[in-house]
C-alpha cells in the first residue's frame, strides 16, 4: 500500500508514522505537513532516511500542490491528521481553524475523488460531541451521540466530519472517521496539559490549572490510537464512524498531582488560573463498536503510559527545549501572564 499521511510532523501523526513504518515495512508513506508552529521535523528525524518514507512540506489547503502530489504518487489511502488542534488558540483566533480543518479536509477529499476514488480516513475527535455532566458517570459518548460543539476548534472538526460524510453519500468516496479521546505520549507539543505540566515542573515553574481543575478527560496512550486508526483503515466499514477511547477518565487536578509526585516536586507549584471560556466539563468515550467490530482494545494502561511519557520527556530534552526556547515563549506570556 502507498499511503499519504498529513500532519505527520505533529504529535499523533508523527507517532503514527513511526508505528506504521515498523508495522508495515513493505508500505510506502508520503507525509504532507505545512510545518506550522506545531510541526517539528525533528519528530520525523528517525525516519527521514528510510527509503519507504517521503516528506513533503505543503499546506493541505494548497489545491495545486496537493493535486500534483496525488498525480505523481497515486496513493491508495489518505489519513488526515493535519489540523489546528489547540482549543485555547481557537478561542483567540478561530479563522485558521476553519481554513485548515474544513477547507483542508475538502481539498484532500477532492484530490481523492479525482485520482481514483482513493480511500480517505478522517482523524476526528470526541470534542465534536460537546461535553457530559460531571455527575452522570453512566453517560458516555457513542457514535450516535448528537454533534454539539463548544469551541471554534471542535466546531471546525465537526464541520469537517459532516463534509466527510457528505462526500461519501454524494460522491461515493470511500471514507471512515475515527473520534478519539485525549491522547498523551512522546512528541506531544508542550502547549497541551500533560507535556506543559511536565516541562513546567522540570523548571519549577507555576502549574496553571484552569478553574478548579475538576474537568474530566478520558486519556489514551497515543500508540493505542495509532493502532486503532490502522485497523479502521484496513478493516473498518466504509462510511462508518468509530469512537476510540480506553475508559480512563481523570480529573485535571489529579493528573497534575500525579506528574508532581512522579517528578518529586511540590504541590505548591499548582496555581489556579482563570478558567477556559466555554470549558467542556467531561469527555468519556464508549469504544464498544471498535472493540466488537474490529477487535481493538487499548494495550497501555495509564499508570504505565504516564511513566513512559515522563521518561521520554526526561530523555529527550533537546526536542522540547528547542520548542520552548522559540516562539512558544510569546505564546506562553500571552496565554498565562496575569491570567
Ligand atoms: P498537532 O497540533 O500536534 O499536529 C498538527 C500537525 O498538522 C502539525 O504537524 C502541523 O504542522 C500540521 N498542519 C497544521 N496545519 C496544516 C496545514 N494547513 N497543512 C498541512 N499541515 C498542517 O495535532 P495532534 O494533537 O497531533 O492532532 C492530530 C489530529 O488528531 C488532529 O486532527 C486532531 O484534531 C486529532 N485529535 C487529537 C487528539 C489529541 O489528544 N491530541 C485527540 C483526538 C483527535
Ligand atoms: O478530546 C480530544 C481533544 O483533546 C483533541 O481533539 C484536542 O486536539 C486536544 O488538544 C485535547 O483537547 P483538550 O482541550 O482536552 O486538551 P488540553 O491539553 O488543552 O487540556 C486538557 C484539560 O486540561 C482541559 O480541561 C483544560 C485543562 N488545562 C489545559 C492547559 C493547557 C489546564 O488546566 N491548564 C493548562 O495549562
Amino acid at each position: 500500500m502507498k499511503i499519504v499521511v498529513t500532519g505527520g510532523a505533529g504529535f499523533i501523526g508523527g507517532n503514527f508514522i513511526h508505528y506504521y513504518l515498523k508495522a508495515h515495512p513493505e508500505d510506502r508513506v508520503i507525509c504532507i505537513d505545512k510545518l506550522t508552529y506545531a510541526g517539528n521535523l525533528s519528530t520525523l528525524a528517525p525516519v527521514m532516511n528510510n527509503d519507504k518514507f517521503r516528506f513533503v512540506k505543503a499546506d493541505i489547503c494548497d489545491r495545486e500542490t496537493v493535486f500534483a502530489l496525488f498525480e505523481e504518487e497515486q496513493p491508495d489511502a489518505v489519513i488526515n491528521f493535519a489540523a489546528e488542534s489547540h482549543v485555547d488558540r481557537s478561542i483567540e483566533d478561530p479563522e485558521v481553524f476553519l481554513r485548515t480543518n474544513i477547507l483542508g479536509t475538502a481539498t484532500l477529499m477532492d484530490a481523492c475523488r479525482v485520482f481514483g476514488n482513493v480511500r480517505y480516513h478522517q482523524v476526528s475527535t470526541d470534542e465534536v460531541y460537546g461535553d457530559l455532566p460531571l455527575n452522570r458517570p453512566d453517560l458516555l459518548f457513542t457514535e450516535n451521540t448528537p454533534i454539539h460543539t463548544s469551541s471554534p476548534y471542535s466546531s471546525s472538526k465537526a464541520g469537517a466530519d459532516l463534509l466527510v460524510q457528505a462526500y461519501n453519500r454524494t460522491y461515493g468516496l470511500p471514507v471512515t472517521i475515527s473520534r478519539c479521546s485525549n491522547n498523551y505520549g512522546p512528541y506531544h507539543f508542550p502547549e497541551k496539559l500533560i507535556p506543559l505540566m511536565i516541562v513546567n515542573c522540570l523548571y519549577d515553574k507555576p502549574l496553571p490549572v484552569y478553574g478548579e481543575g475538576l474537568n474530566v478527560r478520558d486519556w489514551l496512550y497515543v500508540e493505542d490510537h495509532c493502532k486503532a486508526i490502522d485497523l479502521i483503515v484496513r478493516k473498518g466499514r466504509i462510511g462508518e464512524v468509530y469512537n476510540v477511547g480506553g475508559h480512563n477518565e481523570m480529573r485535571n487536578i489529579d493528573i497534575v498531582k500525579l506528574i508532581i509526585r512522579e517528578l518529586g516536586k511540590s504541590e505548591d507549584l499548582i496555581t489556579y488560573v482563570t478558567d477556559r471560556k466555554g470549558h467542556d466539563l467531561r469527555y468519556a468515550i464508549d469504544p464498544t463498536k471498535i472493540h466488537e467490530e474490529l477487535g481493538w482494545l487499548p494495550e497501555t494502561c495509564f499508570e504505565e503510559g504516564i511513566k513512559k511519557t515522563i521518561k521520554w520527556y526526561l530523555e529527550n530534552r533537546s526536542w522540547w527545549e528547542e520548542i520552548i526556547n522559540g516562539e512558544y515563549q510569546h505564546y506562553y506570556e500571552k496565554m498565562y501572564n496575569n491570567r
